[in-house]
């Protein structure tokens, strides 16, 4: 089945030019000149035309940090592998990668084995795994190395969470060496979790139980001296490293630090991040900021967290943006409504990751390059999935997104696909909206119509990281 995608400007990490794209199938076969000759014949040819006049044409989104059907305790994030990826394709995202979780005392393969099952047949986009060690042990270390010939090529590490997650600095570095040894990428959620629930117990003492005290006692100086710490680590480690869902500048500082030194250092924030902040969100009066807490946490409006995160944006010492979509319902959240430790973290917004970052390029803080590059390039480069995915080029998946620039709307969880009660986001205006989603060729959106089906999406072995420096 042949499909041409004419009269758009294509968006890629070097530019914005007219180009018509030609889909053979599943693949992109060429980028053409609209109006040549060769051009006509092909769209006379092809059996599907998509008129893209007045819009962009970019790669499929790549979110490359998603959480869904997840469990935290008995409480599930409330998008499923069916729901999630759904959403995801309504707001231009056409790959996800979630995580396979192994806790203390469980097997990796097992965890795994157990993973696959419950995505497989479901998703409606194509979807790959990192790995969580909440343990290392002789195991999981033994288990790195296939799991990377598997196509499971990053592991996730946690310096937060003590009682559940933390790896301690003897487990980091041992994991460390392994990706050293192995090719895979480190990914860190860099937080001093034993000084933070020190501060949640302190606070919680003297009766400070509302949301908010989640962001004041998750101070940045700990997310900084953990990105510190983990930067160093890797060093010694030997080992590229990926700090996850960054959020202060002081963390920032850090990334940029090892950066500059050359280091294969490398940071994601996510738009909750970029817009939401401590007062006006997890400060909302009567439980209202349970619906925004997250770890890391939102950051004070007082300092210049936003400012400082776009600037990281442009200057690539952060390289990506993720949603970290961990969705809970509000009753969930309700779960704390005496004892802010015990709300379950996590904001939900997989289906509006491309269109809140538009709103950068809107305002003038990226270029339209930078919005491909952050959302669907990088992110596909940095994970082993490019050039079948986050480019448009011959052989490339043909994932893509018609993007309408002129579109206007208001985000709001009554019209939202994602299987969350509320949103983060609720009556943002936004300028520009997706008019079209193709994944692998077939036409998953178009005129606000959902067209795939669960099962559509299919599991991607990714290789080693095309980012390194
Ligand atoms: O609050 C968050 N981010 N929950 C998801 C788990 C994680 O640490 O990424
Ligand atoms: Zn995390
Ligand atoms: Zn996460």
């Amino acid at each position: 089945m042949t499909t041409i995608i004419a009269n758009g400007t294509v968006i890629s990490t070097t530019g914005a030019e007219p180009a018509d794209v030609l889909i053979d199938g599943e693949k992109i076969v060429a980028l053409i000149q609209p109006g040549s000759e060769l051009a006509l014949s092909a769209a006379a040819g092809a059996e599907t035309v998509i008129d893209a006049t007045g819009k962009y044409v970019l790669p499929g989104g790549v979110d490359c940090h998603t959480h869904l059907e997840m469990p935290v305790g008995d409480i599930w994030t409330a998008d499923t592998f069916e729901t999630g990826t759904r959403a995801a394709a309504w707001g231009g995202t056409t790959t996800v990668i979630d995580f396979a979780t192994q806790m203390a005392g469980e097997q990796v393969r097992a965890c795994l084995d157990a993973r696959f099952a419950e995505a497989e047949g479901n998703c409606a986009i194509d979807y790959g795994f990192h790995m969580v060690l909440g343990d290392v042990t002789g195991d999981s270390l033994k288990e790195m190395d296939a799991l990377v010939d598997e196509g499971i090529s990053s592991f996730k590490l946690f310096m937060a969470y003590p009682d559940r997650l933390l790896s301690d600095d003897r487990q980091l570095l041992l994991a460390m060496q392994q990706a050293a040894g192995n090719g895979a990428m480190i990914m860190m959620h860099a937080e001093n979790g034993i000084a933070i629930d020190l501060l949640a117990e302190q606070a919680i003492e003297r009766g400070e139980t509302d949301p908010i005290n989640h962001g004041y006692v998750r101070r940045p100086e700990l997310e900084a001296e953990a990105t510190h710490r983990a930067i160093q680590l890797a060093a010694v480690g030997a080992c590229p490293l990926y700090i996850v869902h960054l959020s202060s500048s002081h963390a920032l500082e850090q990334v940029a630090w090892a950066r500059a030194k050359g280091a294969n250092v490398f940071a994601e924030t996510c738009p909750q991040y970029l817009y939401l902040n401590l007062e006006d969100h997890l400060g909302l009066p009567d439980f209202g900021g349970a619906g925004y807490v997250c770890s890391t946490p939102l950051r004070t409006k007082h300092e210049h967290h936003h400012a400082d995160l776009w600037h990281g944006l442009r200057q690539n010492d952060l390289s990506v943006v993720s949603t970290d979509h961990c969705p809970f319902c509000l009753n969930d959240k309700a779960a704390g409504a005496d004892d802010f430790r015990a709300i379950p973290n996590g904001i939900g917004g997989i289906e509006h990751r491309m269109d809140l970052l538009y709103q950068g390029v809107v305002q003038g803080e990226i270029s339209l390059p930078r919005w491909v590059e952050l959302c669907a390039t990088t992110p596909a480069r940095m994970f082993g999935l490019y050039p079948q995915k986050g480019v448009l080029a011959p052989g490339s998946d043909a994932d893509v997104v018609v993007y309408d620039p002129a579109a206007t709307w208001t985000i709001s969880a009554d019209t939202h696909h994602m299987a969350l009660d509320y949103s983060a986001f609720e009556g943002f205006e936004m300028q520009g909206g997706v008019s079209t989603v193709l994944s692998r060729g077939r036409v998953i959106i178009d005129g606000g119509t959902y067209h795939g089906s669960p099962g559509d999406g299919r599991y991607l072995r990714r290789g080693l990281s095309s980012y390194l420096l």
